[in-house]
């Protein structure tokens, strides 16, 4: 990959090779915990081994110039001095918001940068995190300012948040940041505080699928969900005055509240992010006692309450779930990220592989007229430098 990387490079880029450096920065998948982050609940994700590879060498008058693999005909460049979102630059907003957000922090000489992704983008996949990872991450370093991953994390949030402006929670950003080789990521988001869970698969393997259904209007859904989230606690807390965040209700304190929530769409919205948190919980503890049937069982039931409770499935998220479960030797699955299209994530018994491409295939296709891709995947680490 590096030769690859450095050859493209030189190719848009033709110069000195010496100063070229190269990183890396994941995708991820969330195992379970979905719409939690931005409630201060739980979340399961884990760092994939597919992500964004960036070659990057400085330049000395504050431009920079951006060429990706995956919009080859979209090259952006931009200077220092005029950092503002542009619709014409479309995926160019996401590292320009990196460096406008850097450059708060520590000054950039300016860089010509070449990106290459091998993430499915718009899948749910944190293909917009990725990118906006391994820029901050790559740039800070070259500057000789490396910052702490926590850090960058929150740097490339309020990016996502305020330039890109998509509300999202810190889930994505930490996954890809905070990955380890074979682990989940059990994350609290109220706190911030994480544990890595050994993923001993055994007999099984991680299986997405992609609906390749484009995410038309997720943005302004996902705003929705949050802003009826906060509509929820906002009448929860008219009786109990300390909840700080949704994601603090156990189910039982919620059914002593939940009359408090007149509107029913309101309440379904909090049920499950109160459901979710549990199963969240529950989740983490049989995944280290090695149970990954009862795992499994908890990913299909997240599903059901994402799409009954939460509403952010869709009919190809569902024809999915539904084909997938049908599935002998598939024990659990589930759609993963935001939702609204994108991807499915599923534990599928080694052997059976096969024959769950091929049924999942033809369910889906006869229901959707979509063609489903599937990536058999590994779980990797989080950002880093190469070269
Ligand atoms: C997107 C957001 C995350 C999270 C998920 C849903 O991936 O970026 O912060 O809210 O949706 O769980």
């Amino acid at each position: 990959m590096e030769k690859e990387m450095i050859e493209r490079f030189q190719h848009y880029f033709p110069g000195n090779n010496e100063e070229i450096r190269l990183f890396f920065a994941p995708g991820r998948v969330n195992l379970i915990g979905e719409h939690t982050d931005y409630n201060g609940g739980f979340v399961f994700p884990a760092a994939l081994t597919m992500g964004t590879y960036m070659a990057a060498r400085p330049r000395n008058d504050r431009e920079f110039h951006l060429f990706s693999e995956s919009f080859p005909d979209e090259p952006v460049s931009f200077s220092a001095g005029e950092l503002h979102f542009q619709n014409e630059d479309r995926w160019g907003n996401y590292p320009k918001g990196v460096v406008r957000e850097l450059l708060k922090n520590v000054e950039l000489s300016g860089a010509d940068v070449y990106y290459y992704g091998n993430i499915p983008n718009g899948a749910g996949l944190s293909s917009s995190a990725s990118i906006g990872m391994v820029t901050a991450f790559g740039l800070s370093k070259m500057a000789g300012k490396p910052f702490r991953t926590l850090q960058l994390a929150k740097l490339i949030q309020h990016v996502e948040n305020n330039f890109i402006g998509v509300s999202t929670g810190i889930m994505d950003q930490f996954a890809v940041g905070f990955g380890r080789k074979d682990h989940a990521l059990l994350l609290d988001c109220s706190t911030l505080e994480y544990e890595k869970v050994p993923l001993v698969l055994g007999n099984y393997r991680l299986v997405i699928t992609n609906t390749n259904k484009r995410r038309g209007l997720a943005d302004s859904k996902y705003n929705e969900r949050r802003a009826e989230c906060e509509q929820g606690l906002e009448a929860i807390r008219k009786r109990k005055k300390d909840v700080q965040s949704l994601g603090e209700l156990s189910i039982d304190e919620f059914r002593k509240v939940q009359d408090m929530i007149e509107d029913d769409k309101v309440l379904r919205r909090v049920r499950h992010v109160v459901t979710e948190n549990e199963r969240v919980n529950l989740a983490r503890k049989v995944l280290q006692k090695g149970d990954l049937v009862v795992f499994g069982e908890l990913m299909k039931q997240s599903h059901e309450s994402l799409r009954d409770d939460y509403e952010v499935t869709g009919p190809e998220l569902d024809a999915l779930f539904n084909a997938q479960k049908a599935v002998k030797g598939c024990i659990g699955t589930r759609m993963t990220g935001a939702g609204f299209g994108g991807c499915t994530i599923s534990i599928v018994q080694n052997d059976v592989i096969s024959k769950f491409k091929r049924q999942v295939q033809e369910a889906y296709e006869k229901e959707t007229g979509l063609a489903p891709v599937f990536y058999t995947c590994e779980i990797g680490d989080g950002v880093k430098e190469l070269r």
